[in-house]
């Protein structure tokens, strides 16, 4: 899958535990699962055998086995054990892959020169609590990364929720340079960027500065499937029986908003916008230029 080079979330620290789960991303296999330090192994999910998901297969003793014939790789990829002869494989290799786990995500780092962690939005800092929702949309993450760079849309598609009273005329600051675009909402009031978008793949809404933002942090998973892990920060109720009780709420609404952008991002044609030649771009789609350049420098 074409892609720009960059950290990519792979999962939610959440969800990989000792048992293996399969993850699909760029269009290919893998298998996730944590060692008996915590550590995160990610590797194909494709047995170099003959190609069965090791994710059906079980850990035991630091070593994922595969359900088919039941060899046995290591945190490395190296086969240690083949049932048959008795013997570990030195040539038979599992595709491993290095990842690094921050701020509740396992990462990948996808090309070279890139930094050595991660990138974050600072102002996500551990003093707030998070609520996460996992959607998975049937289109190309172009898509589902514009509409959220997009605020001519609000009055029309969140009309019944956050939408009711944006004008679209507003005047709108929007900033872009190599790694990220920023938009200011209110810019002759507040320096502070409305919306934050460390291209190609993690955006940041700040609804009250400090204390109150949404999140986004887009998974490719296919050219046609692109999987969000939608999370709200907040600071205001942080004592942590009520802010656990708060997490229902927030995944509730948030689950609406969502919900109706994705019936009209889901009827975009062509599913990647980086194919598209006869959109005509208006003013209110500035943001949206300033990425799709930077999707085509870097890919
Ligand atoms: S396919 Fe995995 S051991 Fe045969
Ligand atoms: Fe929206």
């Amino acid at each position: 899958m074409q892609l720009p080079d960059a950290w990519y979330v792979v999962a939610s620290s959440d969800e990989i535990g000792k048992k293996p789960v399969a993850v699909d991303l760029f269009s290919q296999k893998f298998v996730l699962w944590r060692d008996s330090t915590g550590t995160v192994v990610m590797q194909s999910d494709v047995c170099p055998h003959r190609s069965a998901s090791l994710s059906l297969g079980e850990v035991i003793n630091n070593c994922i086995t595969c359900p088919f014939h039941g060899f046995v790789f290591d945190t490395n990829g190296l086969c240690s054990f083949i049932p048959e002869t008795g013997r570990p494989a030195p040539n038979l290799k599992l595709e491993t892959f290095n990842t690094v786990e921050r701020h509740g995500f396992v990462w990948l780092k996808r090309g070279e020169n890139l930094p050595e962690s991660p990138p974050w939005f600072d102002q996500l800092n551990e003093k707030l609590v998070s609520y996460q929702s996992i959607h998975e949309w049937p289109t190309h993450i172009s898509r589902c990364v514009e509409n959220q760079l997009d605020y001519a849309h609000l009055p029309f598609v969140h009309k019944r929720t956050i939408g009711h009273s944006v004008n679209v005329l507003g005047p709108r600051r929007i900033d872009c340079d190599e790694r990220e675009i920023k938009m200011y909402v209110d810019a002759e009031n507040s320096d502070i960027p409305t919306i934050r978008f460390i291209f190609p793949n993690l955006w940041l809404l700040t609804i009250k500065p400090e204390k109150f933002f949404q999140f986004i942090a887009f998974v490719p998973v296919a050219p046609g499937v692109t999987r969000l892990y939608l999370r709200a920060y907040q600071g205001f109720f942080t004592v942590p029986g009520l802010a656990s009780l708060l997490g229902p709420v927030f995944n509730f609404s948030n689950s609406i908003i969502l919900s109706e952008d994705r019936q009209v991002v889901l009827s975009q044609r062509p599913l990647d916008s980086s194919t598209t030649s006869d959109e005509k771009l208006f003013p209110s789609d500035r943001a949206i230029k300033f990425f799709r350049e930077l999707w085509r420098l870097n890919t």
